[in-house]
C-alpha cells in the first residue's frame, strides 16, 4: 500500500504521518507538503529516516506537478490534508483558499481519477480530511450529524465546503472510490500558535495579554489531536466507499472557559501564585462572522467503526501544555519564521 498524504508537515498531518508510518512499516507513507508558514519538517524528526517514509516538497495547487508525481509514483490512496486552515487568514485573503482548498482538491482529484480510470485495482480510495465548520454555525442546543445541511459562513468553510462538494461530485461523476471526514477542533502538540489553545499558551509563557474574541462565549467541541488520527486510520481502513463520518469529543468549552483553565494549569506548571495568568486576558474586537458554537455528534462512527476519543480533556491539556513546555525551541522556531528554511536540497521539487 502506498498512500499520498498532502500537508503531512501540518499540525494534524504530522501526527498522522507519524502514526501510520509507525503503525504501519508494510506500507510507504509519502508526505506531499508545500511548506508553507504552518508546515514545518521538525514536526517529523522523529520519524524523517524511517525506511517506509518519504518527503516531497511540492505544491497541490500545481497540476502538472501532481500530474507527473501521481504517473511516477502510481499511489494506491491518497489522505488529503493540505489545505490553508485558518479563519482569520481566510477573512484577510480568501483567494489563498480558494486556491490551494478547492483548485488544489480539484487538482487532486484529477489526478487520482486518471489513476483510477487508468489501470484497475491501483488506485482504491481518495480520503478527504475535513471540518465541522462546513455545516455552520448552531444556536444553543443541537448537534451537527452527517445529514446536517451544509450552510458554511467564513471563506475558510465555504472554501472546504466547495471542496467537500467536488470529492463527492467525483464519486458521482466518475466513480472515483472516496470517504469524507469531517471533525471539531482539534489541541495537542504541534498545534501552530496562531490558533487559539497553543497562541494561549505561549503568550501566557511570556507574560503577553492573551487575546479573547468578543465575550469569550463561543463554544466549540475540543478533541485531542491523536484521537483524531486514530479515526482517520479505522476510517481509511474500514469505511465504505462514498460515505462521511462526523469525528468530535463531545466536549463542548466556553473560549473563556478555555482560556482561565489553561490559566490556572500554567500558573501551577510555572509556579506562579494562582490567578496571576488570568490577568493576562484581554477582550477584543470579535472575530467577522464569528460561528457560535459547534457541536459534533459522532454517533455514527462509534456505532458503525467502534471510535471513542481515547484522551480526556483534562488529561490532553496536560499533556498539550507539558509538550509546549518541554519544546521551546519549537515554539521559538516556529514563532520566529527560521523553521521555514529547515529543509534540504533533496526535498527541492523535482
Ligand atoms: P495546518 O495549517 O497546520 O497544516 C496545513 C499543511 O498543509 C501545512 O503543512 C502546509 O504547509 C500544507 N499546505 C498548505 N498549502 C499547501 C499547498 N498548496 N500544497 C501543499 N501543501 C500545502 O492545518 P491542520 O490544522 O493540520 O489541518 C489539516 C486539515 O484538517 C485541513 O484540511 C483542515 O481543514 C482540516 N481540519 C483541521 C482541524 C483543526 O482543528 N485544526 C479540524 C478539522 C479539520
Ligand atoms: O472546527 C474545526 C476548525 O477549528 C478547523 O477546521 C480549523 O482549521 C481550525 O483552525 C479551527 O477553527 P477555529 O476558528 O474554531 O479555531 P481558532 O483556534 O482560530 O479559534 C477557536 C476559537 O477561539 C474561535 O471561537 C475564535 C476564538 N479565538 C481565536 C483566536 C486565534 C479567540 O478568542 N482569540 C484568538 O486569538
Amino acid at each position: 500500500m502506498k498512500i499520498l498524504i498532502t500537508g503531512g508537515a501540518g499540525f494534524i498531518g504530522s501526527n498522522l504521518v507519524r502514526l501510520l508510518v509507525t503503525k504501519y512499516p508494510s506500507y510507504k507513507i509519502v508526505n506531499l507538503d508545500n511548506l508553507t508558514y504552518a508546515g514545518n519538517l521538525k514536526n517529523l524528526a522523529d520519524i524523517e529516516n524511517a525506511p517506509n517514509y518519504q518527503f516531497v516538497k511540492g505544491d497541490i495547487c500545481d497540476a502538472d506537478f501532481i500530474q507527473n508525481l501521481f504517473s511516477q509514483e502510481q499511489f494506491n490512496a491518497v489522505i488529503h490534508l493540505a489545505a490553508e486552515s485558518h479563519v482569520d487568514r481566510s477573512i484577510s485573503n480568501p483567494i489563498a483558499f480558494v486556491m490551494t482548498n478547492v483548485v488544489g482538491t480539484v487538482n487532486l482529484l484529477n489526478a487520482a481519477r486518471y489513476q483510477y480510470q487508468k489501470a484497475d485495482n491501483v488506485f482504491q480510495k481518495f480520503y478527504h480530511v475535513s471540518t465541522d465548520e462546513v455545516y455552520g454555525a448552531l444556536g444553543d442546543s443541537g448537534m451537527f450529524t452527517e445529514e446536517t445541511s451544509y450552510d458554511p459562513h467564513s471563506p475558510y468553510s465555504a472554501s472546504k465546503a466547495s471542496s467537500d462538494h467536488f470529492v463527492r461530485a467525483y464519486h458521482d461523476t466518475y466513480g472515483l472510490p472516496i470517504v469524507i471526514s469531517n471533525c471539531s477542533n482539534n489541541y495537542g502538540p504541534y498545534h501552530f500558535p496562531e490558533k487559539l489553545i497553543p497562541l494561549a499558551l505561549h503568550n501566557i509563557k511570556n507574560n503577553k495579554s492573551i487575546p479573547v474574541y468578543g465575550k469569550g462565549e463561543n463554544v466549540r467541541d475540543w478533541l485531542y489531536v491523536v484521537d483524531h488520527a486514530r479515526a482517520i486510520d479505522l476510517i481509511f481502513h474500514k469505511a465504505q466507499n462514498g460515505s462521511t463520518y462526523n469525528i468530535g469529543g463531545h466536549n463542548e468549552w466556553k473560549n473563556i472557559d478555555v482560556i482561565r483553565l489553561l490559566c490556572d494549569i500554567m500558573d501551577e506548571k510555572l509556579g506562579r501564585a494562582p490567578s496571576t495568568s488570568q490577568q493576562l486576558i484581554t477582550f477584543v474586537k470579535d472575530r467577522a462572522g464569528h460561528d457560535l458554537r459547534y457541536a459534533i455528534d459522532a454517533g455514527k462512527l462509534k456505532n458503525d467503526l467502534g471510535w471513542m476519543p481515547s484522551v480526556q480533556f483534562a488529561e490532553g491539556l496536560q499533556l498539550t501544555v507539558d509538550w509546549y513546555l518541554n519544546n521551546e525551541q519549537w515554539l521559538n522556531d516556529v514563532t520566529s519564521g527560521s523553521y521555514q528554511h529547515y529543509y534540504d536540497e533533496q526535498y527541492v521539487k523535482r
